[in-house]
């Protein structure tokens, strides 16, 4: 039994066949509409969501399934006292696989060593998030036809973020990957990313706080949201919040085929002004989060591509 907790969860190959397979599914989707016929998807969320949670409840759908669950921690037995393995052992008798979020670090693995069914990683605090990371990859190379071979531009809350830090760690996988990440110092991308991650695969990186020396350089620019729920001290969140806006004042100093990613959701960083330029590819973004999850659903419950 497999489950989905960090993005090298999955080999390149078998992320390449999932993203194959993500393709298909967007190309033909009636043809999958009844691949997971009698399955049950539970979304575990105890911590806010809007695309996360709803598209994996369209993803499953979409398969012919069905989902139970919950959306925050206060309508489920964690209010009781109950811990994530006991909760995650009763509903492996309820589901056949699950999609959890929890605002603690290393909860979905916990989770995943007390279950009985695949558990998926639907952001573990301000950790990691393979999901959007698969549904930035089928973004991308949807959008620009290859992996390989770019300049990405991180900018915001590379601390916090945790779509940034499982997105590095899917992308340095890939040959002639570049990066500038944009932050302000206080914001820095964590030290166990910049060793263990950028440094330990000879990745070429710079850390840089002015976003409009990097742009022209960029062949992605992945804007983030400063993460206010995990901020100690909420002075510090309102002084950093806005540290960033893309406008299209910024979105005129960039190569015309640069391409705007964000998980969303969006606060102020990009401007509503933005949304119109091609390159804006923020809504699209969330719309392949959808075949991703579906075909991230049947890879894991080895489900058969129908014929
Ligand atoms: C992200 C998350 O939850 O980390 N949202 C999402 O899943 N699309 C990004 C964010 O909340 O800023």
């Amino acid at each position: 039994m497999r489950h989905l907790l960090n993005p090298l969860d999955f080999s390149v190959e078998e992320t390449e066949r999932l993203l194959e397979l993500a393709t298909d599914i967007e190309q033909n989707l009636p043809k999958y509409s009844h691949v997971c016929d009698g399955k049950k998807l539970a979304t575990l969320f105890y911590e806010p969501s809007t695309r996360t949670r709803l598209s994996f409840e369209s993803a499953m759908l979409s398969l012919g399934g069905s989902v139970l669950g919950f959306s925050s921690a206060n309508s489920s037995s964690a209010t009781k006292g109950e811990s994530v393995s006991d909760t995650i052992r009763m509903i492996s008798c309820y589901a056949d696989i699950t999609a959890m979020r929890h605002p603690k670090e290393g909860a979905a693995l916990v989770a995943s060593n007390a279950a009985k069914i695949p558990v998926i990683n639907a952001g573990d605090g301000g950790h990691q998030h393979p999901t959007q990371t698969l549904t930035d990859l089928m973004t991308i190379r949807s959008l620009t036809g290859r992996l390989d071979n770019m300049t990405i531009g991180l900018c915001g809350d590379l601390k916090f973020g945790r779509t940034v830090h499982s997105l590095i760690e899917a992308m340095v996988r890939y040959p002639g990957i570049r990066f500038y990440l944009i932050s302000p110092d206080e914001l820095r991308i964590p030290g166990y990313i910049r060793q263990d991650v950028l440094e330990a695969n000879n990745i070429e990186y710079k850390e840089v706080n002015n976003l409009d020396d990097a742009m022209p350089q960029l062949d992605i620019l992945y804007m983030t949201r400063v993460q206010k729920e995990r901020f100690f001290n909420e002075e510090d969140y309102i002084r950093l919040k806005d540290c960033y806006i893309l406008d299209k004042k910024k979105m005129k100093l960039a190569k015309e085929d640069m391409f705007v990613l964000h998980p969303l959701p969006r606060v102020n960083e990009i401007s509503t002004e933005v949304d119109d330029d091609p390159r804006a590819a923020y809504f699209r973004q969330a719309q392949y989060g959808v075949y991703v999850r579906m075909a991230l659903i049947m890879t894991l419950l080895e489900v058969e591509k129908p014929c």
